[in-house]
């Protein structure tokens, strides 16, 4: 077995793949973001790979002017749960919103994915940006950001509790004495906090991971110390290898301060990559997947992580308008990021729209300049893995045939999974029980 330190990876569903008009692409499966066979091919195409894990991100409110994959697609939990089926090894990542649901539901509902997928659950922790989700839920008002976040602190230790409710080996199931479980081995949370009354117990018992890995998205500093808290993983994004390394020098600092070590939280970039023959074949497949997005298209892509600010009545080629505050109670660190980059490169509204819209891929080129390029960011503290989009819509499977065995030969990446578990696969330790230690 190699020495060398391993990197990870995973792959995110997002409908056709690419940008968020790929579905015109003439590779496309128009209706890949409600087609369950799209979906499982994607996943078996992972786990020949012998990716660590699928990740399905979500959101709990549309309008007209959304992307349309989000108009119509599978609720996470739903889709994952069919996914344990028909998968042995890969990780099942879902995202799920502490500012719009309870914590005995979510912890019952991944403590059941972990064990219907004999242990390969993992739940993406999200505040929920959006403004209008409130509308759906019937909330007056969307909590502001620091809120958000002071909820989900509070809502991961219910959940965590919860999930310490059964010991292991609680339930004994003697047919002889009639005894179901031991009563010693069973622990009641009791939970009295500002936002959440939680008795407990939890009525399904440890999971094979312990517990489910925890996976964290939000890059603002509350979000960044939520993770730094409670995480196993974070999903995040950075355009620049500086940008990187500086967020996770931050994060691994902070872990410290949680009597943690910098190996048990894995930081994920978020990237898009093409492959391709040449240079100028990935600029053809590059120039192909972005022309299918009209202007309109994106100054709606853009509207909605400034709360459905409706761009078009900017000049387009003037500079970046000065739109204030708005964004902050919502996507915070992306929205700063944006306003930050236009202002940097002095870019007009049309540039900004069109690069949101249809970012060209952080990594792009032949199987080894990819791999090189993920190489030089992991090298360099940049990540510990990467969530891989594929750049257009036939990407993906190109990138587990030609750039995987490229990291698999330079000893990065695995060749045979190493374990059954999600936690196996990221080198995590078993999670200790708070009631017995
Ligand atoms: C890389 C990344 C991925 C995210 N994925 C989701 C998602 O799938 N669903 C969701 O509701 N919010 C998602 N979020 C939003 C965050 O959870 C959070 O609600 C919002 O970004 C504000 O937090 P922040 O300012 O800490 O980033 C994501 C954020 C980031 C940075």
């Amino acid at each position: 077995m190699s020495e060398t330190r391993q990197l990870r990876l995973g792959t995110i569903l997002h409908g056709a793949s690419g940008n968020m008009s790929a579905w015109r692409h003439p590779a496309a499966l128009a209706d890949a973001s409600i087609n369950f066979s799209f979906v499982k091919e994607t996943a078996l195409i992972a786990e020949a790979g012998k990716l660590d894990f699928i990740f399905v991100a979500d959101g709990l409110y549309i309008n007209e002017k959304s992307i349309p994959h989000f108009l119509n697609r599978f609720e996470p939990i739903t889709v994952l749960s069919t996914l344990a089926a028909v998968t042995t090894r890969l990780g099942l990542v879902g995202t799920l919103s502490t500012s719009y649901s309870e914590p005995f539901t979510v912890a019952r509902q991944f403590a059941s994915l972990d064990h219907l997928s004999n242990g390969r659950a993992g739940w993406n922790v999200v505040t929920s940006p959006l403004e209008g989700s409130a509308k759906n839920f019937s909330r007056s008002q969307h909590p502001e950001h620091a809120l958000r976040y002071r909820i989900a602190d509070e809502y991961l230790d219910v959940v965590k509790g919860l999930w310490d409710s059964w010991e292991e080996d609680a339930f004994i199931r003697d047919k002889t004495s009639g005894q179901f479980f031991d009563p010693n081995k069973l622990h009641t949370l009791d939970h009295h906090g500002d936002f959440f009354q939680v008795a407990g117990p939890l009525n399904i018992g440890r999971t094979p991971q312990g517990r489910p890995i925890i996976f964290q998205a939000g890059a603002s500093e509350d979000g960044k110390k939520l993770a730094a808290r409670h995480a196993d993983a974070i999903f995040t994004h950075h355009d620049t290898l500086e940008k990187a390394q500086h967020f996770y020098q931050d994060v691994k600092a902070q872990l410290k301060t949680h009597g943690r070590g910098p190996d048990e939280l894995h930081i994920f970039q978020g990237v898009s990559v093409i492959v391709g023959a040449d240079a100028e074949d990935v600029e053809r497949q590059f120039q192909t997947t972005a022309a299918l997005v009209s202007i309109q298209d994106a100054l709606n892509y853009l509207g909605r992580y400034f709360e459905h600010l409706d761009f078009s009545q900017y000049p387009l080629d003037e500079p970046f308008p000065d739109i204030g505050d708005l964004g902050q109670n919502s996507f915070r660190s992306t929205t700063d990021e944006i306003k930050r980059n236009a202002r940097e490169r002095q870019l007009t509204l049309r540039q900004v729209a069109l690069e949101s819209a249809s970012p060209r891929p952080r990594f792009s080129g032949t199987a080894e300049q990819v791999a090189n390029g993920l190489q030089q960011w992991f090298d360099a503290g940049g990540a510990d893995g990467f969530i891989i989009q594929g750049g257009t819509p036939d990407t993906f499977p190109r990138f587990v045939e030609q750039v995987v065995p490229v990291l698999q030969a330079r000893g990065l990446f695995r060749k045979a999974y190493p374990g059954t578990t999600l936690r196996d696969s990221f080198g995590l330790a078993q999670p200790r029980n708070q009631f017995t230690e």
